[in-house]
């Protein structure tokens, strides 16, 4: 399965997002994570659509939206407009969780569906077909920074054995506290998706990221 680096750019330098960016790419990682806070689902408040129209076509890498924001439902359409490839829900922000990810595969944009620590991972089997991806979280959302809570292994093996036994080929995206130092440890329990704001921002941005791709390549 096809491992990949998707760096969070909560933890850039925004006077220097576009160069940084770049950095990415150019080491490698194939997505941009585009965390959006609304100060109610969590506490602090990121960015929105203005931002992402501007680093939209900055690079070839895939846009990846993860909103936590209370009813995204109300913002579908809108992120799709300024450049989405991916957008992510969270299952606890969503009235009606099957509606979103409809309304986000009508903008013609990949579905994602997010679940807290907090949040039994069964609670997705309702739209194990629906959605494109799932993301763990692997901290409480809310803050770059934060630690891996250990807990969240098996909770990625237990959502993989639960798509493996439908013979479910999708992906499982990963959010918080990722460093070198356990990123193997994730893709083992099974996770595909690797996000990564600190491990890959925080330093020299070209080889940190160059080192992501080279432990992700090992573990395809
Ligand atoms: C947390 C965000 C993450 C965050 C990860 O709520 O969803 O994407 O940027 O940051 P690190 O990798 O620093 O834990
Ligand atoms: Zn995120």
């Amino acid at each position: 399965m096809k491992n990949i680096l998707a760096p969070s750019i909560l933890s850039a330098d925004f006077k220097a997002l576009g160069d940084q960016i770049k950095k990415t790419e150019e080491a490698g990682a194939q997505y941009i994570h585009f965390d959006v806070m609304d100060g109610m689902f969590v506490p602090s408040i990121s960015f929105g659509m203005p931002v992402l129209s501007s680093i939209k076509g900055l690079t070839d890498q895939t846009l990846d939206v993860h909103l936590m924001v209370t009813e995204p439902v109300r913002y579908v359409r809108g992120f799709a407009k300024c450049g989405a490839d991916i957008i992510t829900v969270h299952l606890e922000a969503c009235r009606d969780p099957g509606q979103t990810l409809r309304e986000i595969h009508d903008c013609g944009v990949r579905a994602g569906i997010s679940v807290k620590p907090g949040t039994p991972v069964e609670n997705l089997i309702p739209y194990l077909d629906e959605a494109d991806m799932f993301l763990i979280m692997s901290v409480e959302p809310g803050f770059g920074g934060q630690e891996f809570i250990p807990e969240s292994f098996k909770r990625i093996s237990v959502l993989r054995a639960m798509l493996d036994g439908r013979g479910m080929d999708k992906d499982i995206e990963v959010d918080g506290g990722i460093y070198h130092s356990n990123v193997a440890d994730v893709l083992k329990a099974g996770a595909n998706v690797i996000v990564s704001g600190s491990g890959v921002y925080k330093g020299n941005i070209f080889d940190n990221t160059e080192k992501f791709m080279e432990i992700l390549r090992d573990y395809e």
